[in-house]
């Protein structure tokens, strides 16, 4: 007999309405930049992606986020995707002491899901980077991408468990509109495939 081993995994659906947005000012460390959305750089948020989330516990929700070839199918899908926002896709970099060496560190893509409101997708940063602010300007960038294309609504959904992420969402005027349970196989069955 099969024995199919599944947990419910609590996740927020949280909201922003754009329209009572105040606009703050994207400040980022030294040494860092956004680079704006061009096509060349689908290898380069796939791999930010795969660092950002192998160890984390959205590789056991969405398994694709825990290897680097199903973060690279999941950005080729996201881009192909009728609502896709280039406008609100953001990559971070690390320019270093040397501007010719280059660390991609940070990634963040948006699609529309009507014509007012546009969700968040896949906001990662990697590990040694977190807690610089790198994350807000992320975040920031998407939204005022949002601004420009008259989005009343900023969505996104969140693992109720990812203390971290659901933190910053809020401390940036997200509130949780819905609380949802996805059913995952648990990690020991996910190697399994
Ligand atoms: C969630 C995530 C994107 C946050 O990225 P980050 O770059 O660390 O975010 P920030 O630095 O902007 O904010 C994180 C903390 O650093 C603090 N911080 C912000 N700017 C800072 C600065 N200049 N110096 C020091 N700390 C700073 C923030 O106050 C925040 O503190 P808090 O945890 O009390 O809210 C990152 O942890 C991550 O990639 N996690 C794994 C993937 C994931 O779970 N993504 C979310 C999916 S829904």
């Amino acid at each position: 007999m099969h024995i199919t081993n599944l947990q419910y995994v609590k996740r927020y659906r949280m909201e922003l309405d754009m329209r009572r947005w105040k606009r703050p000012a994207i400040k980022l460390p030294t040494n860092y930049r956004l680079a704006a959305w061009d096509p060349s750089l689908i290898p380069a948020h796939a791999e930010v992606k795969y660092l950002s989330f192998r160890e984390e516990i959205d590789a056991q929700v969405f398994p694709c986020l825990g290897n680097l070839d199903g973060c690279q199918r999941l950005m080729s899908e996201i881009e192909a995707k009728d609502g896709f926002l280039p406008q609100a896709t953001w990559l971070a970099e690390y320019v270093g002491a040397r501007p010719a060496k280059t660390e991609y560190c940070g990634t963040i893509q948006a699609v529309r899901m009507h014509r007012n409101k546009a969700s968040i997708q896949n906001i990662g940063v990697a590990p040694h980077h977190r807690g610089r602010g790198i994350g807000t300007a992320l975040i920031l960038a998407a939204l005022l991408g949002f601004q420009y294309l008259a989005i009343r609504r900023a969505c996104l959904e969140v693992t109720a468990e990812n203390d971290g992420a659901v933190r910053l969402y809020r401390r940036l005027g997200f509130r949780t509109v819905r609380t949802l349970y996805k059913t995952v196989e648990l990690a020991c069955d996910a190697t399994a495939r």
